[in-house]
């Protein structure tokens, strides 16, 4: 039993782990899955997403979704961190080693840097995202409700995203409609799931 793990005043020890290690979460895995998924917010998508964003240039509408796509990455990164800590993980103390660690790819500019090129490169990178952060919501559904919470808080923008892309790329590529009932938010960045309001990000 968690209670009996964690004697009182015990700083080392944690019942919030405790308890969904009882339940048959592996954190030591979660912590690095975490890990893996913060990097790639912000390493792989948020830094190289500011760069495929500039390079949309004369593309106005394009460059508008690419934003709210790029603030929500951030914004999925700044409310992950802080469970990667109450887990008992940390992040590497050096911004390389984390970026090595990420679990998607680096969104590098393509080259040529062309719209169809990019819009590709960025729905291949929601995919990539869906992906990971399902597989944190399979690991912990049932078992670990507040990583559950937060995860399919961002997956429910991952899957914004993807739609997001598909559209744009179908009627750059190919000029076919697929609309993904994109709706303009609030302000860039409102990232209406994953955002803490009024807490960390103002
Ligand atoms: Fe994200
Ligand atoms: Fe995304």
């Amino acid at each position: 039993m968690a209670e009996d793990t964690v004697k009182a005043g015990d700083v080392m020890k944690r019942v919030g782990v405790e308890v969904i290690r009882a339940r048959g979460v592996d954190v030591e895995k979660l912590i690095k899955m975490l890990v893996a998924n913060a990097a790639a917010e912000f390493a792989s998508t948020y830094y190289y997403y500011t760069i495929l964003r500039m390079n949309l240039a004369g593309h106005e509408d394009y460059k508008e979704i690419c934003e709210d796509a790029r603030l929500e990455d951030r914004a999925h990164w700044e409310l992950i961190v802080p469970r990667i800590y109450e887990l008992g993980g940390h992040l590497p103390n050096d911004l390389k080693e984390f970026h090595d660690q990420a679990g998607c790819r680096a969104a590098k500019l393509p080259d040529p840097p062309t719209a169809v090129n990019i819009l590709t490169l960025l729905l291949e990178s929601e995919r990539c995202a869906i992906r990971s952060w399902s597989a944190v919501c399979d690991m912990t559904f049932g078992k670990d409700p507040r990583t559950y919470d937060l995860s399919a808080r961002i997956l429910n923008e991952e899957i914004e995203h993807e739609a997001w892309f598909i559209e744009l790329l179908a009627h750059e590529r190919d000029g076919k409609s697929i609309p993904s009932g994109h709706f303009r938010r609030g302000e860039p960045g409102e990232a209406p799931y994953s955002k803490n309001r009024g807490f960390y990000n103002p």
